[in-house]
Order: structure tokens, then C-alpha cells, then sequence
């Protein structure tokens, strides 16, 4: 683990939630993108080496819209960067973490993720992201 690379956040509205989030944090989205594995609609903002990254769902049955319906709006995963995801996949396998998917995923932001399960990390959805073009 190299670093909080970014925090994810489950929004109904990015068309609402943009503008709000702009105000907060002062700085601009700089990008948005549809991540189609996961049926999300992502808004990404950059504080210092950490980005915000706000998801709205583009089905009513996807992983964010099955959140929001049990949770609410708010924060959804924390992102920690690592150098070979297959590697720390692995070192976490061996330490009794159970991982959402068995082979690494396309995420957005020209990523490779894996999800860790919330069970076992107390409650936090924890997310692993390789860079793909460092
Ligand atoms: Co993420």
C-alpha cells in the first residue's frame, strides 16, 4: 500500500452533486467518466495527492444504487494505491482479507482495482489501484 490515492462517494446526482463539491473543495472537477464494468458514472477532483472520486450509479441495480438504497448518499470506499495489485492481492489473500474478485479489474482513471471485502476490513470498503500508464 502505497497511499490514499482517492476516496470514493456515492451521490444520487453528479449534475447536483459537482457544483456542491466545487464549492467544498474549492477546485474544479477536472474529469469525468463512465466505468462500464461497474455501471457508474464517475466525477473526479485532485486535493494535493489525493483525488475525491463521486459515483452515481446509471442503473437502478447496480452496486452504488444497491448502497444508496441501504445507506444513503455518502462515503462509499477508501482507495489505497499499490505498486502490483496481483502481488498485495495476494499478500492480502494470505492474511485471511477476502477480495471481491479473483483477477484484477478495469476501474476508471486507466486503473487496475480489486475490491476488498467490507466484512473484513471493520465496516470500510477498501479498493487496490495500480496504475496502468504510471
Ligand atoms: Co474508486
Amino acid at each position: 500500500m502505497l497511499r490514499v490515492e482517492h476516496i470514493g462517494i456515492a451521490v444520487n446526482s453528479l449534475a447536483e452533486a459537482i457544483p456542491i463539491y466545487e464549492a467544498l473543495l474549492g477546485s474544479p472537477c477536472y474529469k469525468k467518466e463512465t466505468v462500464t464494468t461497474e455501471k457508474v458514472e464517475t466525477a473526479f477532483f485532485q486535493k494535493g495527492e489525493t483525488k475525491i472520486e463521486l459515483l452515481e450509479s446509471l442503473t437502478n441495480t447496480g452496486v452504488i444504487a444497491r448502497f444508496i438504497e441501504k445507506k444513503g448518499e455518502g462515503l462509499h470506499h477508501i482507495a489505497f494505491e499499490v505498486e502490483d495489485i496481483r502481488a498485495e492481492m495476494q499478500r492480502l489473500k494470505n492474511e485471511g482479507f477476502t477480495l471481491l474478485s479473483e483477477e484484477p479489474k478495469p476501474g476508471a482513471d486507466q486503473k487496475l482495482i480489486c475490491f476488498v471485502h467490507p466484512k473484513s476490513a471493520h465496516g470500510v470498503l477498501v479498493e487496490l489501484c495500480q496504475s496502468v500508464y504510471p
